[in-house]
């Protein structure tokens, strides 16, 4: 490891919080990814395609219309969802629309599952912790959050943050396929597993999804952990790092 990938490490981890990386030999020796962690191979230069097509249908979706900028085109998508009633989340004490947030030619974007608390007062995704750890994950790799862009596979928050149900999903994805198609991200990172099997129309589980690539609407899409998940398991945070690296090499242009 040279040092300035042994310093990047450092800040990463000094960013995240992780304490004793030094004590850990295990983090110095072992190979990027253990066979025994990871069920499915790896094969980071050749994007793999999914078992199952990934280009959804979209019902609903609208007549291609020419923009000026992809800010204008996203504001249009945002004008179409209205004060949106298309499901029942509207019923079940949602605060209002979180549509998403950032750059509109971002190469780099963010799908989460769905709003929580924080996001349905503030309107934003990724506001709350989960949300700030993903902030110092997205400066780990030299981006500002604006850089890049963040949003969920649904815009409203479910009651009690649970699941969204499929018929929501349903609703709700033609407008964030039509979110990707505008800004056009060169990668997409899927936070967890509901966003990462909800994009990619599969049931494995995110331990078979993350670490692997996946040819989606224009980009490579990257499963990875949620955030959340991160909060409650920091040793995953060094996969996750993995993950990053891998989405940094992508974006410098291989
Ligand atoms: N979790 C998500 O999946 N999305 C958010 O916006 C916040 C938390």
């Amino acid at each position: 490891m040279s040092s300035d990938e042994l310093k990047a490490h450092l800040e990463f981890f000094g960013e995240l919080g992780v304490n004793g990386i030094r004590v850990e030999p295990l983090w110095r020796s072992r190979p990027l990814h253990e066979p025994s962690a990871l069920p499915a191979p790896i094969a980071p230069a050749e994007p793999v395609e999914p078992a199952e097509p990934v280009e959804p249908a979209e019902p609903g979706a609208v007549q291609a219309r020419v923009f000026a900028s992809p800010a204008d085109a996203l504001i249009a998508i945002r004008v179409d969802l209205g004060e949106c009633t298309r499901c029942k989340l509207h019923t079940l004490g949602r605060q209002q629309i979180v549509f998403g947030v950032g750059n509109p030619k971002a190469d780099l974007m963010f799908v989460g599952e769905a709003p929580g608390a924080d996001e349905d007062i503030q309107g934003e995704p990724f506001v709350g912790r989960a949300g700030q750890l993903l902030t110092k994950i997205i400066e780990a790799i030299g981006l500002r959050r604006e850089d890049v862009y963040i949003a969920n596979v649904i815009k409203c928050r479910p009651p009690g943050n649970r699941n969204p149900e499929p018929d929501e999903v349903g609703q709700c994805e033609p407008f964030l396929f039509r979110q990707i198609d505008t800004i056009k991200p060169k990668v997409i990172v899927a936070l967890g597993k509901f966003a990462a099997q909800s994009l990619l129309r599969t049931t494995d589980p995110i331990t078979r999804l993350r670490g692997r690539e996946f040819r989606y609407r224009a980009a490579v899409l990257m499963p990875t952990y949620h955030p959340a998940y991160l909060l409650r398991t920091p040793s995953a945070k060094r996969e996750v790092w993995e993950d990053m690296k891998r989405v940094r090499v992508i974006l410098e242009g291989e």
